[in-house]
C-alpha cells in the first residue's frame, strides 16, 4: 500500500500541538520549544490522514558546516509500513542536499531499518541513560550556582566536537528558563541540561578528556533531582560505569548515521554526550 493520497505538507507554528501529540504518543521527550525550533529554523514537514490528523512528521535542520540534521521522524502506529517515513526522509534529504549539506541523523532501531535502505551508514553508536527522579535528594551534594558560560566559548567548543556551528540551537537552549550551563574552569569543556517532556535532558557535553567530562557530569547531575536522560557515545566506558553506579540504566541505543559517509564529522574524542537524537 502506498501513501500517494497523503501529500507532504509544510508544518508551521500552528502544528506544534499536533507535533507534540505525535512525539508524546511515541514516548519521546521533546517539548513544544523543540518543535518550534525545527519549524522556525529548519523545514518541518508531515502528512495528514484524510480526516486532517497529523500522522507522520520529519524535519530537516541545516547547520552551518558540512552537514544538516534530520529529526522528528515519526509515523503513528496505524499508518506505519506504507512508505510514509521513507517519503518524508527522502524530502528532507532533498532539502539538505540542495543546500550542499550531507544529511545526518540519529536512528532508533526502527528508524535504522528505514534509513539503511536509503543509503545511510552508521558512524558511531550511543546509549540513552535514564535516571528516575530522586526520592530523597542528597541535600549535602554540592550544587552549582548557574555558571556564566560565555556563549562564544560554548559555540566554539560545540562546533569543534560536533563538526558544525549550531549557534542558533545553543542560543535557543540557553534562552529556556530551566537550562543550566556548566563550564570547565579552563574553558575547555562545558555541559548543558535543559527541560524535557518526561525528564531533563543533559547534553551536549564537550570536554578535552573523559576525566574532565566526568568532573562536569558529577557537577551537572548533582544539581538535577528530577528524572534525567543523557545520550553518551558507547565508547566512553568509564562514563558508562559511573552512570551505572549513579542510578542510571540504559533505556535504548541509537546510531548516528550519515548518507553514504561512515567517518564521523567533528572530533568524537571531545564529544561525551550529544544534544539529543533529534538535534544530533
Ligand atoms: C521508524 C518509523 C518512522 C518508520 O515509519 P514507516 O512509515 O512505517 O516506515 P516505512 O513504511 O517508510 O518503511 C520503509 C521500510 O523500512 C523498513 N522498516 C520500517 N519499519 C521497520 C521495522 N519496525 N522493522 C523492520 N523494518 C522496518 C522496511 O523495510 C520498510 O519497508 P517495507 O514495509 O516495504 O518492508 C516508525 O516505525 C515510527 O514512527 N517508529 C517510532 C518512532 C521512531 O523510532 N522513529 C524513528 C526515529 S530515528
Amino acid at each position: 500500500m502506498t501513501s500517494e493520497r497523503l501529500p507532504i505538507i509544510d508544518l508551521d507554528l500552528s502544528d506544534v500541538e499536533s507535533g507534540m501529540a505525535l512525539s508524546s504518543e511515541a514516548g519521546w521527550n521533546q517539548t513544544a520549544d523543540d518543535w518550534r525550533h525545527f519549524i522556525t529554523n529548519g523545514q518541518a514537514i508531515g502528512v495528514r490522514a484524510p480526516g486532517g490528523r497529523l500522522v507522520g512528521s520529519a524535519a530537516a535542520l541545516p547547520y552551518d558546516g558540512p552537514f544538516g540534521f534530520i529529526g522528528m521522524v515519526l509515523v503513528t502506529p496505524q499508518w506505519r509500513r506504507r512508505g510514509i517515513a521513507t517519503q518524508l526522509v527522502d524530502q528532507c534529504i532533498k532539502v539538505l542536499c540542495e543546500k550542499g549539506l550531507t544529511p545526518v541523523l540519529d536512528a532508533t532501531a526502527d528508524g535504522e531499518a528505514v534509513y539503511r535502505k536509503q543509503g545511510f551508514v552508521p558512524q558511531f553508536r550511543f546509549d540513552r541513560w535514564e535516571r528516575p527522579a530522586l526520592t530523597s535528594p542528597d541535600k549535602t551534594a554540592q550544587t552549582d550556582a548557574p555558571s556564566v558560560c560565555a556563549m562564544a566559548t560554548l559555540v566554539d567548543l560545540d562546533h569543534e566536537a560536533f563538526g558544525a556551528d549550531r549557534r542558533r540551537l545553543m542560543a535557543d537552549f540557553l534562552d529556556r528558563n530551566a537550562t543550566k550551563a556548566l563550564c570547565a574552569e579552563d574553558n575547555s569543556g562545558f555541559a548543558l541540561v535543559r527541560d524535557g517532556r518526561r525528564a531533563a535532558q543533559a547534553g551536549p557535553v564537550v570536554a578535552s578528556s573523559q576525566h574532565q567530562a566526568l568532573q562536569l557530569l558529577e557537577r551537572l547531575v548533582a544539581g538535577v533531582h528530577g528524572a534525567l536522560f543523557i545520550d553518551v557515545p558507547s565508547t566512553w566506558q568509564d562514563i558508562g560505569r559511573w552512570l551505572g553506579e549513579s542510578g542510571f540504566a540504559i533505556q535504548r541505543s541509537f546510531a548516528r548515521m550519515a548518507l553514504d559517509r561512515a567517518r564521523p564529522f567533528g572530533n568524537p574524542q571531545h564529544l561525551f554526550a550529544v544534544a539529543g537524537p533529534e538535534f544530533g
